[in-house]
């Protein structure tokens, strides 16, 4: 029996929308090379050691920030709230559920001002926020559009064992469903999420994790994703599309549950996986998304340039017939002392699946006809 979140007694944060992703990357130059050279994000700064990148029509500092680390991970994911006094409310919210957090008044990245960090129930990184350096919108930077423009960040999507216990534990949090699929069982298997008004924010996929299954970018037609596609099969790296319906774009060369150290786990790929992605059309009425891996570059993009292994951090094998990678040990960046947890879980098989709008959403979904987002 799944063993449901508790409500707290505060209210929940006034969240706006999803804003931002901070991923680890063990190289910079190269993810910066996939991230930029192949998707065509903006980039708002770089340092170093950060490089901070935006979509074109975005006006918040960053959507995604690459920062170089020991080991490939997901360093938060983070909403944009209502007001400051919201950030406040997070804060209360996630200490009467005894999770952890820190609140830094500077914040956490450049660009973003008083945040607070919390591991969740579910152990994702959540980062909550509603100060924020504005930049210039790039609608009209007709210069800088391309065929393949990425206009907005969309969602996230998150792997979790327990769907109903997530779905249960987000709806508190003041999502709303958009669309789930369900088992034979009538058990959720999976369920798309939204505070904004378009169709998600953020999707909960049932296998092993915490883990961040992909991000997703949108753009403003279709086609966009065609040339998207074009553009890796001209650089020799078709083979890490995956397209949809029934079945997204993915990444999950990394991914990771928090900002600091908690946990090393083994873990295994329940579905098809590939750095980065075109994905499925829309519904009339919305845009179509994109979604990236958390990192991907492109070493192996020049023709002949042999491919490294799939995974980052560990050996990892690919099978070309059944696109099933099965990933060896996969450890957290900040774990200094190894606890390890990895607790084998059998994935609920998907089918058959009965998927359903929610009836009180009214939405489009433009991830109808799939499987999964
Ligand atoms: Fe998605």
């Amino acid at each position: 029996m799944t063993d449901f979140v508790p409500t707290p007694s505060v209210a929940a944060p006034d969240i706006v929308r999803c804003a931002y992703m901070e991923i680890v990357v063990t190289d910079l130059a190269r993810s910066r090379a996939f991230y930029v050279d192949v998707l065509g994000l903006h980039v708002t700064e770089e340092d170093e050691n950060n490089i901070y990148l935006r979509s074109l029509e975005e006006f918040i500092h960053h959507n995604l920030v690459l920062r170089k680390g020991p080991i490939a991970a997901v360093a938060a994911f983070a909403y944009r709230v209502k007001s400051p006094a919201e950030v406040d409310a997070a804060e209360a919210y996630y200490k009467e559920l005894g999770c952890r957090t820190e609140r830094r008044t500077e914040g956490f990245t450049k660009g973003i001002g008083d945040s607070v960090r919390v591991e969740d129930p579910l152990g994702f990184p959540y980062e909550f926020f509603y100060n924020v350096e504005h930049v210039e919108r790039l609608t009209q930077r007709y210069d800088l559009y391309s065929a393949g423009e990425l206009v907005r960040l969309d969602h996230f999507n998150q792997v979790t064992p327990d769907v109903p216990k997530g779905r249960k534990y987000l709806e508190d949090l003041g999502f709303r469903v958009s669309e789930d699929i369900q088992d034979s069982d009538g058990v959720t298997y999976a369920v798309w999420m939204h505070r904004k008004q378009t169709v998600h924010d953020t999707a909960l996929t049932g296998g092993n994790g915490p883990r961040m299954h992909h991000i997703a970018f949108a753009t403003h037609e279709k086609h966009n994703i065609i040339q998207i596609c074009d553009k890796m099969g001209a650089l020799r790296i078709s083979d890490r599309i995956e397209r949809g319906p029934a079945g997204t774009v993915s990444p999950t060369r990394s991914t990771s549950t928090s900002w600091t150290p908690t946990a090393t786990a083994s873990r295994s790929t329940p579905r098809t996986t590939t750095p980065a992605t075109p994905t499925t059309p829309s519904s009339p009425g919305t845009s179509t998304t994109t979604s990236a891996a958390t990192g991907g570059a492109t070493p192996w993009s020049r023709p002949g340039t042999p491919r490294p292994p799939w995974s980052w951090t560990s050996t990892a094998t690919r099978s070309p017939s059944s696109c099933v990678r099965k990933r060896a040990k996969w450890r957290s960046p900040w774990v200094p002392t190894a606890s390890p947890t990895p607790a084998k879980q059998k994935e609920k098989a998907p089918a058959p699946l009965n998927r359903k709008r929610a009836s009180s959403s009214g939405r489009s979904c433009s991830h109808a006809g799939c499987e999964d987002d």
